[in-house]
């Protein structure tokens, strides 16, 4: 059954879809009826949503699938809801070590590998007013794309298949993912922050590293330092002065 046990780990009830829209769209319409830890699964997305409104590319082959949630997870509440994108992509990078690779995770939500992105977590949520939010958490996987599609992309992007030089099986890997999602959460409840951090900052990507993070206000340039208990990106500018970034868009 969908949902929390006793024992406050998730529990996942995937449905198998063919083509849809997009995975989070059809969770965030669906979401009155639809139970707490449903998981929709696509075969393929005529219209998948990246962050800043940008497109993710989903021919067939690849993953879609979404985790919609109705109510957050207890550490999720109390330590920010950017830890459930983070958590997602600690649980993608965590799979994808299983198979000897060396994932790194672009904050907030990009996991990449030598350099080129391999999966994106979208979280889209809905308040409403008092009662308990209904999140749409979203993941794309390049498991098994072709070349040809794999160049309409605009960015450089890893394909699992191509980097293992075999097919990858889907469904195994989003059950990979789920359980491990799952574990991350627990974990965050458990441990607290402190354990999660080290575990990004192990993956994050130009950790030490001088970057500019795109922001709501403008950009802030500084050296990625790693992630605060909020989730936030900590980065030193030039004066010393320490930025804490909880929303925004690292240049490349
Ligand atoms: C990004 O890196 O910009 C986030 C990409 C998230 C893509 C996934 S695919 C499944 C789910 N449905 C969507 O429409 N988007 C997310």
């Amino acid at each position: 059954m969908a949902g929390v046990d006793s024992d406050g780990e998730l529990r996942f009830t995937v449905e198998r879809l063919g083509e849809v829209d997009s995975t989070n769209a059809c969770a965030l319409r669906g979401a009155a009826t639809l139970a707490h830890g449903t998981v929709l699964l696509a075969d393929r997305q005529t219209t998948g949503r990246g962050r800043a409104g940008r497109c993710w590319h989903s021919p067939p082959g690849n993953l879609y699938m979404t985790v919609l949630l109705k109510g957050l997870p207890p550490a999720v509440q109390r330590w920010g809801p950017g830890w459930l994108t983070h958590c997602m992509a600690i649980a993608v990078s965590r799979v994808l070590e299983g198979y000897a690779l060396e994932p790194k995770i672009k904050w907030p939500n990009d996991v990449l590998v030598e350099g080129q992105k391999i999966a994106g977590v979208l979280a889209e949520g809905r308040w409403q007013g008092g009662q308990s939010p209904v999140v749409a958490l979203g993941l794309g996987v390049n498991l098994n794309m072709s070349v040809e599609d794999a160049a309409c992309v605009d960015v450089p992007v890893c394909v699992l298949a191509h980097a293992l030089g075999q097919p990858v099986d889907r469904d195994v890997f989003a059950e990979a993912v789920l359980a491990a999602f799952s574990s991350a959460v627990m974990e965050l409840e458990r441990l607290g922050p402190q354990a999660m951090r080290r575990e990004m900052a192990e993956r994050l990507w130009s950790l030490d590293e001088t970057v500019e993070v795109r922001v709501p206000t403008g950009v802030v340039r500084g050296c990625v330092r790693g992630i605060n208990d909020r989730g936030a990106l900590v980065l030193t500018d030039g004066d010393g002065h320490t930025h804490s970034v909880f929303a925004g868009d690292v240049a490349c």
